[in-house]
């Protein structure tokens, strides 16, 4: 299938788990891409790599999302880098583990920024673009099941992630004469860096797998299939809203 023939796709955080499951899964479906990293390492070079061996464009932009300037440029020098931008996937996302009483303002604002600011500012630059390209566009922003249910010890996640929410639903409203759509993906436990202490300490692992009713933790891929849905034609009817990828998690619920 090649939904995505002709089209351009930028990923922020696409040099390891979710982010290069989605730029993979693009070009597979014919994307051009734009991946994105704080740095580019040997990580965002086999993403290259990879991206190239399939026959489709790539190019590494680094930038920090964090900070509205720089993810503004990241926006601007990609929609420049292949003429077009047509798919934005705001992926990049951090997580702090601490109990709320212990939350320096600086570990607040570091996921703050870079889970909600970046993605704000991002897509105001992205339907800047569209505006003045007058070219519809497509916006995905990872969120997590966190959007919607708690997570004690990660406050300032949670509520970035409610926060991303809000803004998919207000967007999606805003952005619809500009035929710009804007969806949410939810993934709960995935297999992917930011889960590392997770998948290295048996009974945390044991733990969340009790919660999970298919009995296993996602893959990067399982999230990727359904970024490449909304981004595709077929969910040319699909905007505000946020699909879950967590086997079941969510609205788990079971007596003994
Ligand atoms: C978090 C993971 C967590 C998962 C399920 C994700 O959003 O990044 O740390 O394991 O949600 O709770």
């Amino acid at each position: 299938m090649n939904r995505f023939e002709g089209k351009v796709a930028l990923i922020t955080g696409s040099s390891q788990g979710i982010g290069a499951a989605c730029a993979l899964r693009l070009a597979k479906e014919g994307a051009d891409v734009i991946l994105n990293g704080r740095d580019l390492d040997e990580r965002g070079e086999k993403v290259l790599d990879e991206v190239k061996a399939l026959g489709r464009r790539a190019v590494f932009i680094e930038a920090d999302v964090s900070k509205a300037e720089s993810v503004t440029r990241l926006i601007n020098d990609g929609a420049e880098a292949f003429g077009q931008l047509d798919i934005l996937v705001n992926n990049a996302g951090v997580e702090k583990n601490h109990n709320f009483w212990e939350v320096t303002e600086e570990d607040y604002d570091f996921v703050m920024d870079t889970n909600l600011k970046g993605v704000f500012f991002g897509i105001q630059a992205f339907v800047k673009y569209c505006m003045q390209a007058k070219r519809p566009g497509i916006i995905i922003n990872m969120s997590s099941v966190h959007e919607e249910i708690v997570f004690p010890h990660f406050a300032a996640y949670c509520v970035s992630k409610g926060g991303l929410k809000m803004l998919t639903r207000n967007l999606a409203t805003e952005l619809a004469p500009l035929n710009i759509r804007i969806n949410n993906v939810a993934p709960g436990a995935i297999v992917t860096p930011i889960n590392q202490k997770l998948l290295e300490t048996p009974e945390l692992l044991e733990n969340v797998l009790k919660n999970i009713p298919v009995r296993r933790m996602g893959k990067p891929e399982d999230v990727a299939g359904v970024v490449a849905f909304l981004a595709s034609d077929d969910a040319g009817y699909v905007t505000g809203s946020t699909y879950f990828v967590d086997g079941g998690l969510t609205y788990h619920y079971e007596e003994q």
